[in-house]
């Protein structure tokens, strides 16, 4: 695709992306209105960049174009939500889920079910609705969410290991295994001491 080309897809999903983000700023201040405990430590968001739309169609053996990106990337516009407590998660994301214009496209919960390997994060896929002038579509914005220490241990385990080679792999992912359990155990305690 060319970069006029990828400029024009992107915009509805960087739209769809402000709306999202507005709404849970929204959510933040109204969550919990009455304490100063805010449940959001902070939010990262992207567009994904042209090179890694076009190598990721390629990986699935698509030809990297403006509607294969459209039909099978629903990661184009992503927000990763830090929070402080696995709670503050599932009532950010209720409440959100709860918004009767936006369509849950897909959701896998990682915190009740982690990966293998420890990784623990919820990932929903929302369809957020975009009116313009020829009426209105659906974009899909991917929101992982995560508590503090899980995002500790996703970033040093995407520096570590994930989608890299290494010759003692089985080892390190082992203790990384390991790490995530005690981050769970940490977790934990923090929250005895914040209400919970
Ligand atoms: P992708 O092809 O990576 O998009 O995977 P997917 O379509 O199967 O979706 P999934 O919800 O499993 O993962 C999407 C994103 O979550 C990834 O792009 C990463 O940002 C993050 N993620 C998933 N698994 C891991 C993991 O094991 N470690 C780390 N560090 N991040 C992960
Ligand atoms: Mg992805």
């Amino acid at each position: 695709m060319t970069i006029s080309e990828y400029n024009t897809l992107i915009q509805p999903y960087s739209d769809a992306q402000d709306i999202l983000l507005a709404r849970l700023n929204v959510l933040e201040h109204n969550l919990y209105n009455e304490s100063d405990a805010h449940p959001i430590h902070n939010i990262q968001y992207r567009i994904k960049q042209k090179d890694s739309i076009e190598n990721k169609l390629l990986k699935k053996e698509k030809e990297p174009t403006v509607m294969n990106a459209k039909d099978y990337l629903q990661d184009i516009a992503g927000a990763r939500v830090i929070c402080y407590f696995t709670r503050d998660i599932y009532s950010l994301a209720d409440t959100l889920k709860f918004q009767s214009d936006l369509i849950v496209i897909r959701e896998r919960d990682y915190i009740k079910y982690p990966k293998p390997n420890g990784y623990r994060s919820y990932h929903i896929i929302v369809g957020v609705p975009v009116y313009c002038l020829d009426g209105m579509e659906y974009f899909p914005v991917e929101i992982q969410f995560r508590t503090l220490s899980m995002d500790f241990w996703a970033s040093m385990e995407h520096r570590i290991l994930y989608k890299t080679k290494r010759d003692n792999r089985e080892e390190i992912a082992a203790q990384l295994e390991s790490y995530a359990a005690t981050l769970v155990e940490i977790e934990n305690e923090f929250s005895k001491y914040a209400g919970g």
